[in-house]
């Protein structure tokens, strides 16, 4: 029997597939069922910065009635119907899903401001979660905005958030940050424990008839897995921090690789939106199978074997591999021509 058993900020999992913040974990059923087939740990749908100030207008609103100015400052926010829970409903969710399983429930914290809200995090706290996962996806639309400027607000959002709570917090983050292993470091010292690489990025589709731009989701493939393998394994081994890797991850193969990368552990959402739930066990069995016929005892023998500070040739992570790719492709062009 391999030992799967692995730990993730500070709290020992045991096994290295969690499930990633989906709306699949709003039913306490499928958290059950998520438990049994061998998920290690479940993380929330999030909560967001915005409804949390929806709700607080509104509870101003209450207090004042007949002031003019509520329904212009609700203007900028999204409509309330487009969030999934209200604070009071997502802290009963969470005490039941607690109460449902024995495997550790991260909630999740979505928002890229510092503010009030962020005492929210306290009550998801209180409300038992056992770790905190703070999403802050945001893009930089305005060209006066530099990008010292989004990483200082990270880390201050990161720090007020750590401050806030006692349970360990992780960050969940974007992709297009222009130095990812400085950032990093630089979100330990906020007191971040570990980091989620990474949001996926939501592109709008066009309507050419309607001329309207519309929200799109599609489910993830395995090759979104790339970036995420690539970054943790040059961040592995240099930091004390937690690498968690979301995107991409769909089979047996996906989670080794990631393993190998130097995650502790891998996140699965859009595999569960297909396959369904039951897919977790048998990515497990596969990933048995593979371990016992090479002789593995343990899936940690062989955490960070491909990182960058374990293999003898870092090209491959560097800019060596922009010029081997290129190069080993027009060579079969060439060839191809002859
Ligand atoms: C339907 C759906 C809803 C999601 N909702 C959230 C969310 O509320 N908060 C969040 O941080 N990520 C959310 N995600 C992103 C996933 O947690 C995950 O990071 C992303 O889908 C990449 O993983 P995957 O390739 O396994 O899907 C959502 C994904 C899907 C498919």
């Amino acid at each position: 029997m391999i030992d799967f058993s692995t730990r993730y900020l500070g709290l020992k999992l045991n096994g290295p597939i969690v499930v990633s913040s989906t709306p699949l974990s709003e039913s306490l059923d499928n958290i059950r069922r998520m438990e049994d087939v061998g998920a290690s740990a479940i993380v929330l749908t999030s909560l967001f910065e915005e409804q949390l100030a929806l709700e607080s207008r509104a509870l101003d609103e209450d207090l004042s009635r007949g002031t003019e100015s509520f329904a212009e400052s609700l203007d900028y926010l999204p409509d309330q119907s487009d969030y999934r829970m209200t604070q009071e409903v997502y802290l009963e969710h969470l005490r039941r899903a607690k109460a449902a399983v024995k495997i550790p429930i991260i909630a999740s914290l979505n928002g890229n401001t510092v503010g009030g809200w962020v005492r929210f995090a306290r009550e998801m706290e209180s409300a038992g979660a056992d770790a905190i996962e703070l999403n802050t996806y945001a893009l930089a639309t305005d060209s006066s905005q530099t990008s010292s400027e989004i990483e200082l607000r990270v880390l201050e959002l990161v720090e007020k958030v750590c401050q806030e709570v006692k349970v360990p917090v992780s960050v969940k983050l974007s992709q297009s940050f222009t130095s990812l292993p400085h950032l990093v470091a630089r979100l330990q010292d906020a007191g971040a424990r570990g980091v989620v690489l990474f949001n996926r990025f939501y592109q709008p589709d066009f309507d050419i008839e309607t001329l309207e731009v519309r929200p799109t989701l599609h489910f993830s493939t395995p090759s979104e897995l790339l970036p995420r393998l690539h970054w943790a394994a040059i961040l592995y081994g240099h930091l004390n921090i937690d690498l968690a890797i979301t995107g991409g991850v769909h089979s047996a193969e996906d989670v080794l690789k990631s393993i190998m990368a130097g995650a502790n552990m891998t996140m699965m959402a859009s595999a569960l939106h297909i396959h369904g739930i039951e897919h977790i066990g048998r990515v497990l069995s596969d990933m048995q199978y593979w371990l016992e016929k090479r002789e593995y005892t343990s899936l940690w023998e062989t955490r960070g074997c491909l990182s960058r500070r374990s293999v003898p040739d870092t090209s491959p992570f560097d800019r060596g591999n922009y010029i081997k790719t290129l190069s080993s492709y027009s060579l079969r062009q060439t060839v191809a021509a002859f």
